[in-house]
Protein backbone atom coordinates (compact mmCIF):
# COMPACT_ATOMS: atom_id res chain seq x y z
CA UNK A 1 0.00 0.00 0.00
CA UNK A 2 1.11 3.49 -0.49
CA UNK A 3 0.73 5.78 2.23
CA UNK A 4 -0.19 9.38 1.27
CA UNK A 5 0.54 12.14 3.69
CA UNK A 6 -1.77 15.34 3.08
CA UNK A 7 -1.57 17.66 5.96
CA UNK A 8 -3.04 20.59 3.79
CA UNK A 9 -6.32 19.52 2.66
CA UNK A 10 -8.68 22.17 1.12
CA UNK A 11 -11.88 22.16 -0.87
CA UNK A 12 -11.16 23.30 -3.89
CA UNK A 13 -13.69 25.00 -5.91
CA UNK A 14 -12.60 25.43 -9.72
CA UNK A 15 -14.45 28.50 -11.77
CA UNK A 16 -14.35 28.49 -15.74
CA UNK A 17 -14.74 31.47 -17.25
CA UNK A 18 -14.65 32.87 -21.24
CA UNK A 19 -12.13 35.50 -20.49
CA UNK A 20 -10.80 37.09 -17.08
CA UNK A 21 -10.18 40.42 -15.99
CA UNK A 22 -9.00 41.49 -12.72
CA UNK A 23 -10.87 43.88 -11.16
CA UNK A 24 -14.59 43.49 -13.32
CA UNK A 25 -17.37 41.35 -13.07
CA UNK A 26 -16.81 37.72 -14.34
CA UNK A 27 -19.30 35.88 -14.72
CA UNK A 28 -18.59 31.96 -14.49
CA UNK A 29 -19.78 29.41 -17.85
CA UNK A 30 -18.77 26.65 -15.15
CA UNK A 31 -18.11 25.76 -11.74
CA UNK A 32 -16.54 22.69 -9.76
CA UNK A 33 -15.96 21.56 -6.54
CA UNK A 34 -13.70 18.84 -5.33
CA UNK A 35 -11.92 17.41 -2.08
CA UNK A 36 -7.99 18.73 -2.81
CA UNK A 37 -4.56 19.21 -1.53
CA UNK A 38 -1.66 17.92 -3.23
CA UNK A 39 -1.78 14.54 -1.17
CA UNK A 40 -5.23 13.91 -1.93
CA UNK A 41 -4.62 14.89 -5.75
CA UNK A 42 -1.81 12.19 -5.56
CA UNK A 43 -4.34 9.48 -3.86
CA UNK A 44 -6.56 10.42 -5.96
CA UNK A 45 -4.74 9.46 -9.10
CA UNK A 46 -2.80 6.46 -7.86
CA UNK A 47 -6.68 5.46 -7.06
CA UNK A 48 -7.71 5.57 -10.86
CA UNK A 49 -4.16 3.91 -11.61
CA UNK A 50 -5.50 0.96 -9.78
CA UNK A 51 -2.73 1.15 -6.80
CA UNK A 52 -3.88 0.44 -3.30
CA UNK A 53 -3.41 3.42 -0.98
CA UNK A 54 -4.39 5.12 2.10
CA UNK A 55 -4.31 9.09 2.54
CA UNK A 56 -3.69 10.14 6.10
CA UNK A 57 -5.50 13.49 5.60
CA UNK A 58 -7.54 16.03 8.10
CA UNK A 59 -10.64 17.71 7.96
CA UNK A 60 -12.71 20.19 10.12
CA UNK A 61 -16.20 22.10 10.22
CA UNK A 62 -18.99 22.58 7.09
CA UNK A 63 -16.04 21.90 4.36
CA UNK A 64 -14.88 18.74 6.00
CA UNK A 65 -17.91 17.35 5.76
CA UNK A 66 -18.23 17.98 2.06
CA UNK A 67 -14.43 16.86 2.10
CA UNK A 68 -15.35 13.23 3.72
CA UNK A 69 -17.94 12.98 1.08
CA UNK A 70 -16.18 13.66 -1.71
CA UNK A 71 -13.38 11.77 -0.91
CA UNK A 72 -15.75 8.23 -0.30
CA UNK A 73 -17.39 9.48 -4.04
CA UNK A 74 -13.79 9.17 -5.32
CA UNK A 75 -13.29 5.87 -3.76
CA UNK A 76 -9.94 7.11 -1.86
CA UNK A 77 -9.38 5.57 1.16
CA UNK A 78 -8.86 7.52 3.59
CA UNK A 79 -7.56 8.03 7.57
CA UNK A 80 -8.99 11.50 8.12
CA UNK A 81 -7.96 13.30 11.47
CA UNK A 82 -10.92 15.52 12.70
CA UNK A 83 -9.59 19.37 13.57
CA UNK A 84 -11.24 22.18 15.15
CA UNK A 85 -10.42 24.71 12.53
CA UNK A 86 -12.32 24.35 9.03
CA UNK A 87 -10.66 23.06 5.78
CA UNK A 88 -9.63 25.65 4.13
CA UNK A 89 -11.02 27.14 0.30
CA UNK A 90 -8.82 26.76 -2.24
CA UNK A 91 -10.02 28.99 -5.81
CA UNK A 92 -8.76 28.06 -9.40
CA UNK A 93 -10.06 30.64 -12.10
CA UNK A 94 -9.46 29.63 -15.36
CA UNK A 95 -9.73 32.06 -18.38
CA UNK A 96 -9.88 29.79 -21.56
CA UNK A 97 -9.03 32.33 -24.13
CA UNK A 98 -5.64 31.69 -24.13
CA UNK A 99 -4.57 28.42 -25.98
CA UNK A 100 -2.43 26.25 -25.57
CA UNK A 101 -2.54 27.39 -22.00
CA UNK A 102 -5.03 29.07 -20.56
CA UNK A 103 -4.97 31.86 -18.05
CA UNK A 104 -5.22 30.24 -14.60
CA UNK A 105 -5.49 32.24 -10.94
CA UNK A 106 -5.16 30.75 -8.01
CA UNK A 107 -6.25 32.06 -4.65
CA UNK A 108 -5.33 29.67 -1.28
CA UNK A 109 -5.94 30.03 1.74
CA UNK A 110 -3.79 28.77 4.45
CA UNK A 111 -4.69 25.62 6.71
CA UNK A 112 -5.52 26.47 10.08
CA UNK A 113 -3.38 25.81 12.51
CA UNK A 114 -3.52 21.84 14.06
CA UNK A 115 -3.12 21.77 18.02
CA UNK A 116 -0.81 19.59 19.75
CA UNK A 117 -4.00 17.06 20.60
CA UNK A 118 -4.32 16.45 16.44
CA UNK A 119 -0.40 16.64 16.09
CA UNK A 120 -0.32 13.85 18.35
CA UNK A 121 -3.42 12.03 16.90
CA UNK A 122 -1.90 12.27 13.27
CA UNK A 123 1.94 11.07 14.51
CA UNK A 124 -0.59 8.13 16.04
CA UNK A 125 -2.31 7.31 12.93
CA UNK A 126 0.82 7.69 10.80
CA UNK A 127 2.88 4.95 12.99
CA UNK A 128 -0.25 2.33 12.41
CA UNK A 129 -0.33 2.94 8.67
CA UNK A 130 3.23 2.52 8.59
CA UNK A 131 3.02 -0.71 9.42
CA UNK A 132 0.60 -1.65 6.62
CA UNK A 133 2.54 0.30 3.92
CA UNK A 134 5.06 -0.33 1.62
CA UNK A 135 6.04 3.57 0.34
CA UNK A 136 5.25 6.81 1.37
CA UNK A 137 4.55 9.87 0.20
CA UNK A 138 4.83 13.04 1.35
CA UNK A 139 3.82 16.35 -0.11
CA UNK A 140 3.23 19.85 -0.02
CA UNK A 141 3.07 22.28 3.31
CA UNK A 142 2.32 21.56 6.62
CA UNK A 143 0.24 24.05 9.42
CA UNK A 144 1.13 26.37 11.92
CA UNK A 145 1.99 24.17 14.95
CA UNK A 146 3.76 21.32 13.00
CA UNK A 147 6.95 23.64 12.28
CA UNK A 148 9.91 23.11 9.95
CA UNK A 149 11.33 19.56 10.86
CA UNK A 150 7.85 17.81 10.91
CA UNK A 151 8.33 15.44 7.53
CA UNK A 152 12.26 15.08 8.73
CA UNK A 153 10.46 13.31 11.41
CA UNK A 154 8.22 11.26 9.36
CA UNK A 155 11.02 10.42 6.98
CA UNK A 156 13.42 8.73 9.72
CA UNK A 157 10.32 6.62 11.24
CA UNK A 158 9.65 5.43 7.74
CA UNK A 159 13.35 4.91 7.29
CA UNK A 160 14.05 2.96 10.26
CA UNK A 161 10.89 0.18 8.83
CA UNK A 162 13.20 0.01 5.01
CA UNK A 163 10.40 2.05 3.43
CA UNK A 164 11.22 4.39 0.43
CA UNK A 165 10.05 8.01 0.80
CA UNK A 166 8.96 10.41 -2.41
CA UNK A 167 9.02 13.81 -1.14
CA UNK A 168 8.05 16.94 -2.87
CA UNK A 169 7.79 19.91 0.00
CA UNK A 170 9.49 23.84 -0.05
CA UNK A 171 12.05 25.55 2.04
CA UNK A 172 12.93 24.37 5.53
CA UNK A 173 10.45 22.00 5.62
CA UNK A 174 12.27 19.93 2.28
CA UNK A 175 16.08 20.97 3.31
CA UNK A 176 15.35 19.71 6.50
CA UNK A 177 13.62 16.51 5.12
CA UNK A 178 16.12 15.72 2.57
CA UNK A 179 19.14 15.31 5.77
CA UNK A 180 17.08 12.50 6.63
CA UNK A 181 17.79 10.62 2.77
CA UNK A 182 14.22 10.15 1.42
CA UNK A 183 14.35 7.90 -1.51
CA UNK A 184 13.51 10.82 -4.30
CA UNK A 185 13.06 14.07 -4.14
CA UNK A 186 10.47 15.51 -7.08
CA UNK A 187 10.33 19.81 -6.60
CA UNK A 188 10.27 21.96 -9.41
CA UNK A 189 12.60 23.94 -10.61
CA UNK A 190 11.37 26.95 -8.95
CA UNK A 191 10.90 25.47 -5.66
CA UNK A 192 14.74 24.07 -6.27
CA UNK A 193 16.11 27.59 -6.87
CA UNK A 194 14.51 28.46 -3.76
CA UNK A 195 15.52 25.98 -1.41
CA UNK A 196 19.26 26.01 -2.72
CA UNK A 197 19.47 29.17 -3.62
CA UNK A 198 21.06 28.98 -7.14
CA UNK A 199 18.78 29.11 -10.58
CA UNK A 200 21.66 26.34 -11.94
CA UNK A 201 19.70 23.57 -12.71
CA UNK A 202 23.21 21.27 -12.26
CA UNK A 203 24.70 23.37 -9.18
CA UNK A 204 21.23 22.90 -7.68
CA UNK A 205 20.63 19.29 -8.01
CA UNK A 206 24.75 19.05 -6.95
CA UNK A 207 23.54 20.81 -3.33
CA UNK A 208 20.47 18.60 -2.74
CA UNK A 209 22.93 15.50 -3.12
CA UNK A 210 25.33 16.88 -0.99
CA UNK A 211 22.33 17.12 1.66
CA UNK A 212 21.18 14.00 1.34
CA UNK A 213 19.00 13.44 -1.71
CA UNK A 214 19.26 9.56 -3.40
CA UNK A 215 16.84 10.43 -6.14
CA UNK A 216 15.54 13.41 -7.36
CA UNK A 217 13.28 15.07 -10.42
CA UNK A 218 13.24 18.63 -11.62
CA UNK A 219 10.05 19.62 -13.30
CA UNK A 220 9.47 22.42 -15.74
CA UNK A 221 5.95 22.26 -16.54
CA UNK A 222 5.68 22.00 -20.05
CA UNK A 223 9.22 21.56 -20.64
CA UNK A 224 11.54 18.66 -19.82
CA UNK A 225 11.68 16.79 -16.70
CA UNK A 226 15.36 15.95 -15.75
CA UNK A 227 15.96 12.88 -13.60
CA UNK A 228 18.72 11.97 -11.63
CA UNK A 229 19.46 8.51 -9.97
CA UNK A 230 22.75 8.90 -7.64
CA UNK A 231 24.88 8.61 -10.71
CA UNK A 232 23.16 9.37 -14.49
CA UNK A 233 20.86 12.55 -15.45
CA UNK A 234 18.52 12.92 -18.05
CA UNK A 235 15.68 14.49 -19.48
CA UNK A 236 12.16 13.21 -19.92
CA UNK A 237 10.06 15.68 -22.77
CA UNK A 238 6.43 16.16 -21.71
CA UNK A 239 3.56 15.67 -25.02
CA UNK A 240 2.46 18.56 -26.65
CA UNK A 241 -0.93 19.12 -25.40
CA UNK A 242 -3.40 22.25 -25.19
CA UNK A 243 -3.97 22.25 -21.66
CA UNK A 244 -7.77 22.54 -20.05
CA UNK A 245 -6.78 22.92 -15.91
CA UNK A 246 -2.92 22.51 -14.89
CA UNK A 247 -3.12 22.90 -11.65
CA UNK A 248 -1.82 19.99 -9.55
CA UNK A 249 0.18 17.99 -12.70
CA UNK A 250 2.86 17.89 -10.19
CA UNK A 251 0.57 16.03 -7.76
CA UNK A 252 -0.40 13.79 -10.70
CA UNK A 253 2.96 12.83 -11.97
CA UNK A 254 4.38 12.01 -8.47
CA UNK A 255 1.47 9.42 -8.23
CA UNK A 256 2.32 8.00 -11.32
CA UNK A 257 6.12 7.89 -10.52
CA UNK A 258 4.79 6.16 -6.55
CA UNK A 259 2.73 3.96 -8.77
CA UNK A 260 5.30 2.93 -11.00
CA UNK A 261 8.00 2.30 -8.43
CA UNK A 262 5.39 0.41 -6.61
CA UNK A 263 4.93 -2.07 -9.85
CA UNK A 264 8.64 -2.85 -9.86
CA UNK A 265 9.56 -0.44 -12.65
CA UNK A 266 12.87 1.42 -13.27
CA UNK A 267 13.15 4.78 -12.37
CA UNK A 268 12.70 5.54 -15.82
CA UNK A 269 9.67 3.99 -16.37
CA UNK A 270 8.78 5.04 -13.40
CA UNK A 271 9.16 8.85 -14.70
CA UNK A 272 7.89 8.12 -17.83
CA UNK A 273 4.22 7.09 -16.06
CA UNK A 274 5.24 10.01 -13.74
CA UNK A 275 5.29 12.90 -16.62
CA UNK A 276 2.78 11.20 -18.71
CA UNK A 277 0.30 11.50 -15.30
CA UNK A 278 0.81 15.10 -14.66
CA UNK A 279 -0.11 15.81 -18.90
CA UNK A 280 -3.42 13.67 -18.57
CA UNK A 281 -4.03 15.99 -15.51
CA UNK A 282 -3.31 19.00 -17.13
CA UNK A 283 -6.09 17.69 -19.75
CA UNK A 284 -8.96 17.58 -17.14
CA UNK A 285 -11.01 19.72 -15.71
CA UNK A 286 -10.71 18.79 -12.07
CA UNK A 287 -7.22 19.39 -10.31
CA UNK A 288 -5.79 15.78 -9.49
CA UNK A 289 -8.21 13.68 -12.02
CA UNK A 290 -6.83 12.01 -14.85
CA UNK A 291 -8.53 9.77 -17.32
CA UNK A 292 -6.54 6.23 -17.88
CA UNK A 293 -7.81 6.62 -21.57
CA UNK A 294 -5.45 9.84 -21.63
CA UNK A 295 -2.62 7.83 -20.18
CA UNK A 296 -2.35 4.82 -21.77
CA UNK A 297 -2.58 6.99 -25.55
CA UNK A 298 -0.12 9.23 -24.05
CA UNK A 299 2.19 6.49 -23.19
CA UNK A 300 2.07 4.98 -26.36
CA UNK A 301 2.75 8.11 -28.21
CA UNK A 302 5.89 7.85 -25.95
CA UNK A 303 6.69 4.64 -27.19
CA UNK A 304 6.57 3.81 -23.47
CA UNK A 305 5.40 -0.08 -22.57
CA UNK A 306 3.11 -0.10 -19.60
N1 LIG B 1 1.61 22.52 -20.20
C1 LIG B 1 1.92 21.23 -20.02
N2 LIG B 1 1.97 20.37 -21.06
C2 LIG B 1 2.29 19.08 -20.92
N3 LIG B 1 2.60 18.52 -19.72
C3 LIG B 1 2.57 19.31 -18.62
C4 LIG B 1 2.25 20.71 -18.71
N4 LIG B 1 2.30 21.25 -17.46
C5 LIG B 1 2.67 20.23 -16.63
N5 LIG B 1 2.84 19.07 -17.33
C6 LIG B 1 3.24 17.76 -16.80
O1 LIG B 1 3.21 17.72 -15.39
C7 LIG B 1 4.54 17.59 -14.83
C8 LIG B 1 4.68 18.45 -13.61
O2 LIG B 1 4.41 19.80 -13.98
P1 LIG B 1 4.91 21.08 -13.18
O3 LIG B 1 6.36 21.28 -13.38
O4 LIG B 1 4.00 22.21 -13.60
O5 LIG B 1 4.64 20.65 -11.67
P2 LIG B 1 4.35 21.55 -10.40
O6 LIG B 1 4.93 22.91 -10.58
O7 LIG B 1 4.80 20.77 -9.23
O8 LIG B 1 2.75 21.64 -10.43
P3 LIG B 1 1.70 21.72 -9.20
O9 LIG B 1 2.47 22.22 -8.01
O10 LIG B 1 0.61 22.64 -9.68
O11 LIG B 1 1.17 20.35 -8.99
C9 LIG B 1 5.48 17.97 -15.99
O12 LIG B 1 6.75 17.35 -15.86
C10 LIG B 1 4.70 17.45 -17.19
O13 LIG B 1 4.82 16.06 -17.30
MG1 LIG C 1 4.43 20.98 -7.19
Amino acid sequence: MILVVCLSSSWQRTLFFREFSPGEVNRATQGLETASGKGVNVARVATQLGAKVRLLTTAGGARGVLFRKALKADRVPATIISTAGETRLCQTLIGCSNAPSPLITEIVEESPALSPIEITAFLSAYSSALRQASMVVLIGTVPKGCGNGFYADLVRQANRLNLPVLMDAQRDLLIQAIRECPSLVKINRAELAEATGTPNLARGIKELVKWGAKRIVITQGSKPAIAFDGKDSWKITPPKINVVNSTGCGDAMMAGIAVGLMRGKTLNEALQLGVVCGTANSLTETAGVIRRSDVNRLLMHSGHKR
